[in-house]
């Protein structure tokens, strides 16, 4: 990424009473750049958003926008504007009072302010829609009026706190579409928060993952999938199958490694040495079924089966304590049904073997929360 750094976190904390939420946390977001928080509920997504818009002062360490300290600036002098989830308008005034209201308060002539309503209201495309009510509106109107009001300051950063979450499906699609037309021609800086990890993936350039205050990877959509840094990455970022095992030798670039269930090898990583624990990662999209040519990883028996056109999703299950998702492509309907017997195959190269941390996995996923696409 070139340019200039426009948001600066440097090693910034967060104390409610005695309860340090945010530790040690550091992040450069780039002019332009659009750039996700992505982490579980609690994770301090929202309290991080509001050191940078001033609303909540740091505990320690300090934030930068465009190069200049923020510390101590309120927040009505800070180059940004936020929108939030509930999107904070005024009920009883109309479309045009609600967007105009920050430019009144700043005492703009009337003149400028109404050209600037119009060019608000334009970019969001709710021209005809001035003089309705707020509670004319449906929600993804309302959503795009308080975009028009955050954007009429033609702030330097945008930030946005889960603005599509009380939206239904089909619509949050649409309004993400519309997130990312905006950003292109406003040009301006997006800080975007959400939980919801296929949002985050498809809308931004860079991704910080959370997890109880703490950056765990920050990087681009594709990194992060291909090369998570953790297994709370990979568990969080994507769907993938994880087993617990230790590393039992060291072959050419491979580590070998003993699960309950299986012995299998992936490729050497940081932290591998013989007799160190690890934690195996697999996405179901890398598991093929019931075609092996050498000898098969593990073999179960098909549970469950969801038909999804040019998709099948199986789980197969090993034993009593082990299931294992697949993603199988291009296959027919009749295929693999329930009750046979398969061989379950993947590439070693197609699985990660992180070290364990020291915290247990089971807690870590607890603390992350479960990720939403997950296990459907
Ligand atoms: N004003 C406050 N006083 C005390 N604790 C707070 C306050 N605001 C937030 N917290 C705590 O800080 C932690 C992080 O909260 P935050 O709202 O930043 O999480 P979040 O990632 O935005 O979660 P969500 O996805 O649910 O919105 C939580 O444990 C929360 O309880
Ligand atoms: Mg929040």
């Amino acid at each position: 990424m070139s340019g200039s750094v426009m948001i600066g976190l440097h090693g910034v904390t967060k104390n409610f009473a005695h309860t340090q939420v945010i530790r040690e946390f550091s992040l450069d977001i780039y002019q332009g750049e659009f750039v996700t928080l992505l982490g579980a509920s609690g994770s301090g997504k929202t309290t991080i958003l509001r050191m940078i818009a001033g609303f909540e002062e740091v505990s320690g360490g300090r934030v930068t926008i465009d190069g200049v300290d923020m510390t101590g600036l309120p927040a009505n002098l800070r180059p940004v504007n936020s929108v939030f989830q509930n999107y904070a308008l005024f009920p009883h005034l109309n479309v045009y009072d609600n967007v105009a209201f920050g430019l009144r308060i700043k005492k703009f002539p009337e003149k400028l302010i109404k050209e600037r309503v119009r060019e608000s209201l334009n970019m969001v495309g709710l021209d005809a829609f001035a003089t309705r009510r707020i509670r004319q509106l449906s929600g993804g109107q309302q959503q795009r009026v308080a975009i028009a009001r955050a954007i009429i300051n033609r702030p330097k950063v945008l930030l946005l706190d889960e603005p599509l979450s009380a939206l239904d499906l089909k619509l949050r699609k649409e309004m993400q579409l519309e997130l990312k037309r905006l950003h292109r021609e406003l040009g301006i800086t997006f800080v975007y928060v959400t939980h919801d990890q296929e949002e985050a993936m498809s809308m931004s350039d860079r991704i910080g993952v959370l997890a109880h205050g703490e950056l765990l990877q920050y990087a681009s959509p594709e990194e992060l999938y291909a090369n998570p840094a953790s297994a709370a990455v990979a568990s969080f970022v994507g769907e993938t199958n994880l087993f617990d095992g230790t590393v039992v030798d060291i072959v050419k670039g491979y580590s070998v490694i003993q699960t309950r269930h299986f012995l299998t090898k992936a490729p050497v990583a940081e932290g591998h040495a013989v007799g160190s624990a690890v934690v195996l990662s697999v996405r179901p999209e890398a598991i093929r079924l019931g075609d092996s040519v050498g000898a098969p990883i593990c073999r179960g028996i098909i549970m469950e089966r969801i038909f999804a056109g040019s998709l099948i999703r199986i789980w197969v299950r090993v034993d009593e304590a082990l299931t294992i998702q697949c993603l199988i492509h291009g296959t027919r309907n009749d295929e693999f049904p329930i009750g046979e017997e398969v061989d379950v195959i993947w590439e070693p190269n197609h699985s990660l073997a992180f070290p364990k941390e020291i915290k247990s996995l089971s807690e870590d996923s607890q603390l992350l929360g479960s990720n939403e696409s997950a296990g459907q």
